[in-house]
């Protein structure tokens, strides 16, 4: 039988052979983590993407993130290593949807959240992922916000930015979505002392009982740089496996058990090993025109928020 490690190294092997660069989400595995050349949220994998010196990237991630690889390295092979893992919320609103929305809304900047597909991005102005949405929307000349598709992470945003008028569309994350102030008070009454961290893109209900609320990179600092020893986290269960990893001195809780991205956890390890060994993973195609018009606003992200 060929135990995990047997199976890392092969890959490790395999992706200097076949010159490919590993992707990984913070929200994968940890057995991914440790083949990965780079392990990030959305606005550092999609700055890596693009300076990767390999001539492969293949994205351990959700269908939206390897779409934005091959929008910032369009002579590059991407490969997704799951066809199957994709993110509902990317789902939830086409570019037609767009369209509509911008012409109900005159004179509003459209702000697209990363987690959206590359057809959509050519509808908007400017992309953010939940590390950046703040500091970008703050630096945008424009005050009138159209903030697209999670209504959630929009309102978190906007709460910091009371200068600016926000519209938003009703979209949201499934998984964090089901997270309840229900199990706020549950998990804080069977871990009195530990510290709420959550994403926001958490229902307010649950962002406003937290003790800190930021991206899963914002999370993962706090954890780590805290002098607090007990942590109650409120995103992706992958978190909590990998801040334990890193912070052997500290306990970490899921905050509910329905944080479980399962398109996220859709990719293994052998999907990794298939992908790399040239018999597995979707390679990505964009048309030239989408993936012009859809690199302008992230390259207004990457220049708003650098
Ligand atoms: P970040 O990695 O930007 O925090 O986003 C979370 C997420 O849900 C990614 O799909
Ligand atoms: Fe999409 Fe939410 Fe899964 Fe991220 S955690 S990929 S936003 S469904």
């Amino acid at each position: 039988m060929t135990t995990t490690r047997e199976l890392q190294d092969r890959i490790l092997e395999l992706k200097k052979k076949n010159d490919v660069c590993i992707l990984a989400h913070a929200y994968q595995s940890h057995d991914i983590w440790e083949v990965a050349d780079y392990v990030g949220d959305s606005y550092g994998l999609s700055v890596q993407a693009s300076k990767a010196p390999q001539k492969t990237v293949l994205m351990a991630g959700v269908r939206f993130m390897a779409e934005t690889c091959k929008i910032l390295s369009p002579d590059k092979k991407v490969l997704l290593a799951n066809s199957m893992a994709g993110c509902p919320m990317a789902q939830e609103m086409d570019k037609d949807a767009v369209l509509r929305m911008k012409e109900e809304n005159p004179g509003f900047a459209t702000v697209a959240y990363i987690n959206t597909t590359a057809s959509l991005k050519t509808a908007v102005d400017v992309i953010v992922t939940s590390s950046s949405a703040v500091k970008i929307i703050r630096n945008m000349p424009e005050k009138d916000i159209l903030f697209i598709p999670d209504c959630n992470l929009g309102r978190w945003v906007a709460d910091q930015i009371p200068e600016k008028n926000f519209r938003f569309f009703n979209g949201g994350c499934p998984t964090h979505l089901r997270i309840t102030p229900l199990e706020v008070a549950q998990a804080r009454a069977a871990h009195p002392g530990a510290l709420v961290l959550v994403h926001p893109e958490c229902r307010p209900e649950v962002t406003e009982l937290s003790d800190y609320a930021g991206s899963t990179t914002g999370i993962m600092k706090y954890a780590k740089e805290s002098d607090a020893k007990e942590f109650i986290i409120g995103t992706e269960s992958s978190i909590v496996q990998h801040l334990q990893f890193e912070c052997p001195d500290k306990k970490f809780w899921l905050l509910s058990k329905q944080c479980v991205c399962h398109n996220m956890k859709m990719t293994t390890l052998v999907d990794i090993y298939n992908a790399v060994a040239g018999i597995g993973g979707e390679e990505i195609f964009l048309s030239d025109e989408v993936i012009e018009a859809s690199r302008k606003p992230i390259d207004r992200m990457i220049e708003l928020g650098g």
